[in-house]
């Protein structure tokens, strides 16, 4: 699939297919004004014979009209325009797309001028519709015997005024790194536990730095883990079989002096619950609690194809969580890396338990900010439902950053506390702290577990557990949180140039 951005005229290009919009009430956009006067008012006919209305996501196919190159003309409703929001913009981009598909066309121009987005942002507007072309032609096939056919489409042009070009391209390129990130972290997330182990992120990330001078690559495995004293992030995998690792991946794309971002990555690549084991029902979904490693893998890749100015640390940390007679029991105590010691009062709290070493490992780095990813808990979908994460903080200027960030990337978070007085649901008897609070404020008390992990440092952790991947006859990976944190580390760029 091409992307391409042009700025002539709509009436004389030659394309099979050219999309303009109509307003509700029947009101035509600038390009469909221009193409109407074109073909002396046949546009203006239709829609005053009621086929199209320009209800949001409407489509009307018109063939043959006179004075017009295109072989079709698809009438595309963008409905209100005060309604107008990223959620109408999602369901006309994927309205339009799957007309397409089924007028089995391979080649496009869309002229939607800036009227998808409420705000008239061409750069937003390019980059939300290529990231939701994109996330429409991903299918995965991967353990499939029947490959999935490739969709027909091969060129997508964006036709834009003159003076926007230069914005339009820079949201196609952005938009196409983005996407791609997000495609990357959705197969991984959908690839089953028994393909997706620590050892296969450990190659994937291996891959990546293979294909980019600015990333090198460092993998720790148990021995090493274990001379740093990592016993909390080992002890989610010693039930298991499959090794657990702590893959570094690092982007250097500053100057060396530049102090790195981080972000860690949550890689349960299996949650059974361990020896607190979870219900048997819907349990296969736990091979989604590797989502937040994945997001770091696509981010990376993302930022990479982009060259953001910045440096960046990626870090997962992967381990499989199961039953066995050398698995971690309820009660056990156990050592972080800080010298914290943790009771372990339920073996399904194994997260926090991965990536509070993961934490601390990450002040040898001096970082300017550290955020970790995590399908952490149940709690965040009660509280928050399937649309947005919950982001924590120990600093409300980080906070407010990923807040407006996630805005921006069509990727939304919200803030939940994490004050002093929470803290003391984690005492315990037997240890420093617990793993768990009690079944009051779940994802709260987690990233207060967390917290005690992160005082050298800004940090925030967001909760993907609800986002991550959709549920029912759509089940797969969504390749969230990659839009947020590519946006928030563009952003972080784009600030230390304007310096
Ligand atoms: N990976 C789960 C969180 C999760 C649960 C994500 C359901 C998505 C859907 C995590 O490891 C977990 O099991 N958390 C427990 C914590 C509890 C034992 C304090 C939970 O949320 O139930
Ligand atoms: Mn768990
Ligand atoms: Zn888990």
């Amino acid at each position: 699939m091409e992307f391409e951005i042009i700025s002539s005229d709509i009436s004389t290009f030659n394309t099979e297919c050219l999309v303009v919009g109509i307003e509700a009430k029947s009101l035509l956009t600038a390009s469909a004004e221009l193409l109407d006067l074109a073909c002396e008012g046949a546009i203006k006919a239709v829609l005053e014979d009621g086929d199209i209305t320009g209800k949001t996501g409407q489509c009307l196919m018109l063939r043959n009209l006179p004075n017009i190159a295109a072989k079709r003309v698809l009438l595309l409703g963008l409905g209100e325009e005060k309604k107008r929001s990223d959620i109408t913009h999602k369901t006309i981009i994927k309205a339009l797309f799957s007309q397409l598909k089924s007028n089995n066309i391979s080649d496009v121009t869309i002229a939607l001028d800036d009227k998808v987005n409420k705000d008239g942002d061409i750069y937003r507007q390019l980059r939300l519709s290529v990231q939701q072309a994109c996330a429409g032609f991903y299918q995965y096939d991967e353990t499939k015997s029947t490959k999935a056919t490739p969709s027909a489409l091969k060129n997508i042009r964006f036709a834009v005024a003159s003076d926007q070009t230069e914005n339009a391209e820079d949201g196609l390129l952005d938009g196409t790194a983005v996407a791609n990130g997000m495609s990357i972290a959705r197969e991984l997330g959908n690839l089953p536990a028994n393909i997706c182990t620590p050892t296969y992120l450990s190659k994937e990330a291996q891959e990546l730095a293979d294909g980019y001078d600015s990333i090198a690559c460092e993998i720790l495995d148990e021995a090493a883990m274990e001379e740093l004293g990592m016993h909390s992030l080992l002890s989610v995998g010693h039930g298991s079989i499959e090794p657990s690792q702590l893959i570094v991946i690092k982007y250097s794309g500053g100057k060396p002096e530049q102090k790195p971002h981080v972000i860690v990555g949550k890689g349960v690549t299996f949650d059974t619950g361990g020896i607190s084991l979870k219900p048997g029902s819907g349990m296969d979904e736990m091979k989604f609690d590797m989502c937040g490693a994945a997001s770091v893998m696509g981010t990376m890749h993302a930022i990479a194809e982009m060259e953001l100015p910045i440096n960046v640390i990626g870090v997962i940390a992967a381990a499989e969580n199961m039953p066995s007679d050398r698995a971690t029991k309820p009660g056990d105590v156990i050592t972080t890396m800080s010298g914290q010691t943790v009771e372990v009062l339920n073996t399904d709290a194994e997260g926090r338990l991965v990536l509070c070493d993961a934490l601390t490992y990450v002040e040898r780095f001096d970082p300017e900010t550290v955020i970790d990813i995590a399908t952490l808990t149940g709690a965040v979908i009660v509280a928050l439902g399937h649309n947005t994460s919950a982001v924590m903080s120990n600093s409300d200027a980080l906070a407010n950053e990923l807040i407006s960030a996630g805005d921006y990337a069509a990727d939304r978070t919200w803030r939940l506390p994490i004050w002093d007085e929470y803290q003391e649901l984690l005492d315990s008897n037997f240890a420093d702290i617990a793993n768990i609070g009690g079944p009051a404020a779940g994802s709260i008390t987690a990233a207060c577990f967390l917290a005690r992990f992160t005082e050298k440092y800004n940090w925030a952790h967001l909760d993907i557990a609800g986002v991550a991947w959709s549920k029912g006859k759509e089940k797969g990976a969504t390749g969230r949180a990659v839009p947020i944190l590519c946006q928030y580390l563009m952003n972080t760029a784009a600030d230390l140039q304007s310096q």
